[in-house]
């Protein structure tokens, strides 16, 4: 007999036929009240030339039950027990989340499966977990997540990207066949971001119904979406397993990832808005109430070369500047001279610090700042007295060279006395200094991860999981970013355990609008550090003007990459400028829903912020426009029936070449109605390639 279980939340509904196995019926839209007949009206015949039943695409697809697409488990026992089929033996469920316990007799599996339905954000998350139930080892080779796309999801948007180019976005038609994306590379990496959107039909930033996917975790995974050839379309996901990695003893369980979905019928934008509200109240923990201080990060402006006495210099200027948050980077520790030596050392150079780090602080907090420092604890160089000591605690396979990766090896984290002596250096580190901030680097990427020589991505990450979850019980007021050459390391399951990304390591304020555009679509601006940078981009030799710079940070969680004392008076005036504009608009900018819209010059970037009396409105214009006149910003999330006080908060200075004559409402304050901003528009001044400006919107 079947049954149905309803989860919804306050937009959507998840409605799951419970027979032999739970299958979804309808994932998207709320329904009030399901039909009588819905087992009726949702049988599918039987087709020729087929088996002879109907197949169900369940929330895990059996092999052994004729899913001839992905299923959703492997494994075996030595070549035995490969193709298991379930049967429900227990379900729990209540108005946001239901348990399904499943077992197989044959193969002595059982699968638990979970499923729960945010009601504030209507984000589904989904995970499941086998246990073996017998004596001979089971030896798992995938478990994923499924959930089903509705029929008229033809389109798919997925990410790849390279160092210094995350979160690039492709479109391709989804009709046929499927995409699949392997992650290999021990984090979560730059190159496959674990997330993907599938929708109608030309789906944009506003309009077409779109699901949203996102596999929190930080090692490999593998992530697909598939269109059966009967028609019926499914997205799965979990962790990449590579040969051996999961044995399962008796009563062992193994619990994959969880996956993170949601359904929006206005386009991207629903679905960031769901993620963002998701994050906040579920996934970020920072202290209610404390804006996230503007940050000056020594990277790029004196690389290895640290001299205290420079650095309270830099310090000095940067507290003028408006900063509020010092973090000196790479270099600082004893022994690293560079690239190749020292990881590992987390003791103080005491040659480049004659007198201690304490002045240094003392200094940085005399000037109202906190205090942050970068670590990199996952790494050792062979050049490095913990290397000489502890070669064994590289993570590697015996017998086999191990490649440099930036000329540096990866510690196994699982390795007890390797795990207790980063937490031991960290934790003294921020017991004995005023460190109110990590930068938790991790340069380089996982090769032969052999942990007593079997394979362990999946150890390594949750060891690594496991010091950051100890180090914040122990220091419970440290924040820390996750950085990994920039973005490498972006997911919900490291935001658990940090508090900001290093979006990129690429500054260059024209490549930061596609990387962050792409990123924003999961995470909120709170949570995107975004650098104001030297002129010239350190990655791309590309010069941009300060106002390009400046409007580009702004809009995440602001800082600057430079050395303030070799900057013209008159630029670190700018600099002050947009930190002023930042603080002014941070509440905002910081707990607001953001939007983009769609440009009808596609050389343009149009986003947005807002609550429910203001907006902040940024406009960038990537390349040459593509006609001589703008077309008219028509603003769809305006209140239809509200009135809005409309002013220019910047614009660039250049701009005269493209254009002899500015509209005059730039420098007055215009009083518009929300549907002639819809429907009308606000006629914009022509910017020059690559600058920007911002309107500010206040519901009167
Ligand atoms: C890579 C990071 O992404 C940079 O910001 C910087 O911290 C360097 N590592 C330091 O080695």
């Amino acid at each position: 007999m079947s049954q149905i279980v309803h989860l919804c939340s306050k937009n959507c509904s998840l409605i799951i036929k419970l027979a032999r196995v739970p299958e979804i019926l309808h994932w998207g839209n709320k329904i009030e009240q399901i039909d009588e007949d819905i087992l009726l009206s949702t049988e599918r015949p039987i087709s020729q030339a087929r088996l002879d039943v109907d197949v169900p695409l369940s929330l895990c697809p059996e092999l052994g039950s004729g899913h001839f697409n992905a299923p959703g488990i492997e494994g075996h026992r030595n070549g035995y027990d490969w193709a298991p089929v379930f049967n429900t033996t227990e379900h729990y469920s209540s108005e946001s989340c239901a348990v399904f316990t499943l077992r197989d007799d044959v193969a002595n599996l059982e699968l638990k499966i979970e499923i729960e339905l945010d009601y504030d954000s209507d984000v589904v998350k989904k995970r499941i977990s086998v246990t073996n139930l017998e004596h001979s080892k089971y030896y798992l080779t995938k478990l994923s997540s499924t959930l089903p796309l509705p029929h008229h999801a033809n389109e798919l948007m997925t990410f790849h990207g390279r160092w210094s180019r995350e979160f690039q976005t492709h479109r391709q038609a989804f009709s046929h066949g499927g995409f699949m994306q392997e992650n290999r590379r021990g984090r979560t990496s730059h190159e496959n971001f674990p997330g993907l959107f599938a929708g109608s039909n030309n789906f944009d930033q506003q309009n077409g119904q779109v699901w949203g996917f996102h596999l929190g975790w930080s090692g490999n995974h593998q992530l697909r979406a598939d269109v059966k050839s009967d028609g019926r379309r499914f997205v799965q996901a979990g962790e990449l397993l590579l040969a051996g990695e999961v044995r399962l003893d008796y009563m062992q369980t193994y619990s994959t990832p969880w996956l993170y979905a949601c359904a929006s019928n206005t386009g991207l934008n629903g679905i960031s808005d769901r993620f963002h509200r998701y994050v906040r109240a579920n996934i970020i923990r920072f202290p209610e109430n404390k804006p996230r201080p503007v940050h000056l990060n020594t990277w790029e402006g004196i690389y290895f070369e640290h001299d205290p006495e420079y650095i309270m210099k830099m310090a000095s200027e940067a507290a003028e500047m408006g900063v509020e948050r010092f973090i000196i980077d790479d270099g600082w520790f004893v022994g690293r001279s560079g690239e190749r030596s020292a990881l590992g050392d987390w003791y103080l150079d005491e040659k480049k610090y004659p007198n201690g780090l304490e002045p240094v602080i003392e200094h940085v907090n005399q000037q109202g700042m906190e205090f942050g420092l970068w670590v990199e604890p996952e790494m050792i160089s062979k050049d490095s007295i913990l290397y000489r000591e502890h070669p064994e605690w590289v993570l590697e396979l015996k017998g086999y060279h191990q490649p440099s990766g930036r000329w540096q090896y990866v510690l196994n984290l699982q390795n007890k006395d390797c795990f207790n002596y980063l937490f031991e250096r960290l934790s003294e580190l921020l017991t004995r200094y005023n460190i109110g901030y990590l930068k938790w680097d991790m340069n380089r990427e996982l090769v032969q991860p052999g942990h007593v020589g079997r394979p362990a991505v999946n150890g390594q990450t949750k060891a690594l999981y496991a010091l950051l979850d100890k180090l914040l019980a122990t220091h419970p007021k440290v924040e820390i970013e996750s950085c990994s050459s920039g973005g490498g390391r972006i997911d919900f399951e490291i935001l658990k355990r940090t508090h900001r990304f290093w979006a990129s390591d690429c500054n260059d304020a024209l490549e930061r609008q596609t990387i962050q555009r792409g990123m924003s679509y999961f995470f909120p601006p709170e949570v995107m550090g975004a650098h104001i940078g030297p002129d010239e981009s350190h990655t791309t030799r590309r010069c941009h003007h300060i106002n390009m710079r400046g409007m580009t940070a702004l809009s995440g969680h602001m800082g600057v990459e430079l050395d303030p004392v070799k900057v013209p008076a008159e630029e670190k005036q700018a600099f002050a400028h947009y930190i002023a504009l930042h603080k002014q608009y941070r509440p905002l900018l910081h707990s607001g829903r953001s939007f983009r819209l769609n440009a009808s010059d596609n050389r343009q970037h149009i986003s947005g912020v807002q609550s429910d009396d203001e907006m902040l409105i940024t406009v960038c214009q990537l390349a040459m426009p593509d006609y001589a006149l703008p077309a008219p910003l028509r603003i769809s999330c305006v209140e239809p029936g509200a009135s809005y006080q409309v002013n220019l908060v910047e614009m660039p200075e250049t701009s005269f070449q493209l254009m002899k004559q500015r509209p005059s409402w730039l420098d007055k304050t215009l009083i518009l109605s929300g549907d002639n901003l819809r429907e009308i528009g606000l006629t914009l001044p022509i910017l020059d390639p690559e600058s920007a400006l911002m309107v500010h919107l206040k519901r009167i």
